[in-house]
């Protein structure tokens, strides 16, 4: 498997940072994740349009421009031949020469990484099952809409979830669903509605979920755009999560309580084609 790091595509193994990185030290950096199907890269204007802003927000330079980085990007998936997956990218504000919190005075280049991973989104298995979420509390900083690698509340939600045998944990601020650990929430209510929380600094503004509001409301479909509490989704005819490594994901049970059937629903089946025409 081939890797980029500053410049070189070289072998996974030998692809290294410093140890003063400041993305390993102080988790000063940003991350896209953008799928891959048939070898090409799905929605990525969007996921390259995000990485700016959350760049921006942290005052990170990119070191490259984001026309240059999708060409590193389409040439990591031909040198590993990737045909279905996701390309991973990182870019953090570089290795200092110490443990400085604040930013590096001059010269510190940006640290850019990519890796690939294979996975067959379309067929996954959970395609077809849908996934058991859990609840735990969201315990994240307040600038979620930045794409920041310091993970460490996901880390345990998504712990606390494989523990409990589920596929994710939705995270709950004030008696609402926030969104995934990493993946937007959706429901579909009773009279039809697709509801998803609104963008603001409590969610990342996902790619998937964009992609999904608009394909949605193109044919017609109601969109509320508000929080949801899990009573709401229990009560729900559908509920489902959107992400680039997921597409749309039916949830069939909350913390061990069946959503309807417990089987994914017609209108998550539905947006989950419409979603991989779009894709495709
Ligand atoms: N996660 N919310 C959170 C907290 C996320 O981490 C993600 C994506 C999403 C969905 O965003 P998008 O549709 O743009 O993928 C929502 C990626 C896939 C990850 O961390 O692996």
């Amino acid at each position: 498997q081939i890797a980029y790091v500053n410049g070189s595509f070289l072998p996974l193994a030998d692809a290294k940072v410093s140890i003063l990185d400041r993305g390993f030290l102080f988790a000063d950096g940003i991350y896209e994740v953008a799928a891959v199907l048939d070898g090409k890269l799905i929605d990525n204007a969007s996921h390259l349009a995000r990485l700016e802003r959350s760049v921006g927000e942290i005052a990170l330079a990119l070191p490259e421009t984001t026309d240059r980085i999708q060409e590193i990007q389409k040439e990591l998936v031909a040198r590993n031949n990737l045909v279905n997956g996701m390309v991973y990218l990182e870019v953090t504000r570089g290795a200092d020469s110490g443990r400085d919190f604040a930013f590096p005075k001059s010269g510190v280049k940006p640290t850019l990484i990519m890796f690939t991973s294979v996975k067959d989104i379309i067929n996954a298995p959970s395609a077809k099952t849908g996934i058991a979420v859990i609840t735990v509390p969201d315990i994240r900083w307040e600038r979620r809409d930045i794409k920041s690698v310091a993970l460490l509340a996901q880390v345990l939600a998504k712990q606390a979830a494989a523990e409990a045998g589920a596929g994710e944990a939705w995270m709950i601020e004030e008696g609402m669903v926030t969104e995934g650990g990493s993946s937007s929430a959706f429901i579909l209510t009773q009279d039809d509605v697709l509801v998803t929380r609104q963008n603001s600094s409590a969610i990342l503004p996902g790619c998937t979920r964009k992609a999904v509001v608009a394909l949605a409301e193109e044919r017609q479909l109601r969109v509320e755009e508000r929080p949801f509490s899990v009573q709401e989704a229990l009560a729900a005819k559908e509920a489902f999560t959107t992400s680039a490594t997921v597409f749309v994901q039916a949830v069939v049970s909350i913390d061990g309580k069946t959503v309807a059937n417990g089987k994914p629903g017609p209108m998550t089946n539905r947006l989950r084609e419409i979603y991989v025409d779009f894709a495709r």
